[in-house]
């Protein structure tokens, strides 16, 4: 399995010989104003919840490749009312596509689209694949349903939001990773607003000295698992 971050949010994964594409916010950001998303490939796009900061390159990645987009109900409906392809979910279900098992799980969080469009509940996903197992929470805060996804899926990788204020911070991430029994840990959902700027080194140290690896990831890197 091969993860590239995209910046904020937004993931890139090829797991199984599929492309799958997870909340892209690419034009959006300055940031990551390197990444061409006219150069993405997808087969999948996952969705975990409806705010623009996760949607943004939804429809245009969508036309360029024909990805399905998977999401919980509402989201999936709204894109499916619009002619893409949709794979409706909901909150401890999963389905096994071509290249793994998907499980969507709860956030606490909210999810309207931008415009004002009912987006469902917020969610997360655990994608079971072939030889690893991922956790992206999503924006969240932390919660106890955390601990239910170890019961089920032993996890090599947990991608946490970090940057505070919306979601979760550094010490309820590090909580976040006891409650999934993962010690590796991607951070996202930092540093791409004033209001969630992060010390890296800080975060990184913090992790470490509960035993734990923070991977930081510069735009357009990737991790293979
Ligand atoms: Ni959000
Ligand atoms: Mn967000």
């Amino acid at each position: 399995m091969k993860i590239t971050y995209y910046g904020h949010a937004s993931l890139g994964i090829e797991v199984g010989g599929k492309n799958i594409i997870v909340d892209p916010f690419i034009t959006g950001n300055p940031k990551a104003a390197g990444i061409d998303i006219n150069s993405l490939k997808a087969d999948y796009i996952l969705v975990t919840h409806a705010h623009g900061d996760h949607v943004l390159d939804v429809e245009t990645i969508a036309k360029n490749t024909n990805a399905v987009i998977v999401s919980n109900a509402e989201i999936a409906t709204y894109y499916g009312n619009k002619g893409f392809n949709s794979h409706p979910m909901n909150h401890g279900g999963s389905w096994k596509f071509d290249f793994g098992r998907v499980k969507y799980v709860n956030a606490i969080h909210s999810s309207s689209f931008p415009d004002g469009s009912y987006g469902g509940n917020p969610g997360g996903f655990v994608i079971e694949g072939e030889h690893k197992n991922i956790y992206i929470a999503g924006d969240t805060a932390l919660t106890y349903d955390m601990k239910l996804i170890p019961l089920r899926t032993e996890l090599d990788l947990v991608i946490l939001p970090i940057g505070d204020n919306f979601t979760m911070d550094v010490e309820d991430a590090i909580i976040a990773s006891d409650f999934v029994e993962c010690d590796k840990i991607l951070g996202y959902h930092f540093d791409t607003f004033g209001y969630i700027e992060i010390n890296h080194e800080e975060a990184i140290r913090k992790f470490f000295d509960k035993g734990k690896d923070l991977m930081l990831l510069q735009i357009g890197e990737s991790i293979e698992l």
